[in-house]
């Protein structure tokens, strides 16, 4: 039998479980303890998932030398300080985006993983969707060309603005943390992490009255790119695959081709490519390439893809990988701090109606 990784999950909310169901699926990993404030959550993921024990505070659980890593699914202000405990404690690190609150608190996280020796993972499922991961082999390959222009959409509907999301404090923004969060680091990703020149964000709550932006679009200028990323949390358009109010959508133009990417349709994934070489034609000179399927979840809390283009299992399973056999995560602390370090920059853009240029000024860790 190979090694097991024990695994603590902190916060048992709503993505926790796409989290905890994708570990659960996973045989090189045990499921050792469930942690939430919240008694009854905590006990009902012991009971759902399977988990040896439970606990309300996460350093009731950290001198446990059988948990080897924690995955933080907290709210966003409490990312940095149990991170940072969990990592003091000689355990890796898998933590939901964004990173933290504030560069400082992302500079602590990074530091802390460097003292322990330990891996600090930022989670973006993006990164192992499968239509998404092709998106980037297609680019790599360089089928579409350069990349010039990168233009997204995430959007959904909040019926309510009571949750923590809209209060600053504890969600430190609204929608530039929430949805722009994950096609910034998408396009960093796709792009092989270029330096950013500039970026320019234009926000506020258009549609509600919350405390937070419910509305806002960023552009992200490198030296060959302009991103145009664009989301609301008060959106009415329902999705194809449930018809819950959640709309996805990438447009991806190089000097060869163009590739979209809708993970609620099929196919999710449309190429462009003036170099051809692949086959399903959809007419047009547009293809669909053949995606890797990946395990559908039981329980599909996130209605944001089709079932069998789920994320879940691929990313549990790297970071698992990773911390059992000391490899490099796909998105680490350093990457982490980028992404949010673009969102910063939008929010300083909007506040001062001006493009912010980057690196902040505020200049913390980098690699
Ligand atoms: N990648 C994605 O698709 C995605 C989707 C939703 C949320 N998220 C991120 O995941 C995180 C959680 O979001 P959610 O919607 O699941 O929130 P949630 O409110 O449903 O769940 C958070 C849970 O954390 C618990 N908690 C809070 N502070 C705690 C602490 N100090 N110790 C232990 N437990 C604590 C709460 O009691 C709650 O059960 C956020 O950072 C959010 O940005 C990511």
């Amino acid at each position: 039998m190979g090694r097991h990784l024990g695994v603590a999950v902190v916060g048992c909310g709503g993505i926790s479980n796409c989290h905890t169901a994708a570990l659960a699926r996973i045989p090189d990993v045990r499921l050792i303890a469930a942690v939430d404030i919240d008694e009854a959550r905590a006990r009902d993921f012991v009971s759902r998932y399977g988990f040896e024990t439970h606990a309300t505070d996460l350093r009731a659980v950290l001198s446990r030398p059988d948990i080897e890593a924690v995955v933080v699914t907290t709210a966003n202000d409490t990312h940095a300080p149990l991170s940072i405990q969990a990592l003091d404690a000689g355990k890796h690190v898998l933590v939901q985006k964004p990173m933290a609150l504030t560069l400082d608190e992302a500079d602590q996280m990074i530091a802390a993983a460097n003292r322990a020796g330990k891996k600090l993972m930022v989670s973006f499922f993006e990164f192992f969707h499968p239509a998404f991961k092709r998106a980037k082999e297609i680019v790599d390959q360089g089928l579409i060309g350069d990349v010039f222009l990168f233009k997204a959409i995430m959007a959904w509907y909040m019926p309510r603005m009571t949750a923590w999301r809209f209060d600053p404090k504890i969600s430190g923004g609204g929608i530039l943390m929430d949805g722009h969060v994950h096609h910034v680091a998408f396009f960093q990703w796709l792009l092989g992490d270029p330096p950013v020149e500039s970026v320019y964000s234009e926000f506020g709550a258009m549609n509600s009255d919350a405390r937070v932006e419910d509305t806002g679009v960023t552009i992200i200028r490198t030296a060959r790119a302009i991103a145009d990323i664009s989301g609301s949390n008060r959106l009415l358009e329902p999705n194809a695959q449930s018809g819950r109010y959640f709309k996805e959508a990438l447009e991806i133009f190089g000097s060869k081709g163009t590739i979209r990417i809708n993970p609620t349709e099929r196919p999710s994934l449309k190429v462009f490519s003036e170099a051809g070489e692949m086959v399903e034609s959809l007419g047009g000179g547009w293809i669909a390439p053949r995606l890797e399927p990946s395990p559908p979840l039981e329980r599909a809390y996130s209605n944001h893809f089709n079932p069998d283009e789920n994320p879940w299992v691929d990313e549990h399973r790297h970071f698992a990988d990773c911390c059992l056999n000391d490899k490099p995560v796909v998105s680490d602390g350093y990457f982490g701090r980028k992404v949010l370090e673009i969102l910063m920059a939008g929010y300083q853009s909007g506040r001062e109606k001006r493009a912010i240029r980057l690196p902040l000024v505020a200049a913390g860790a980098t690699r």
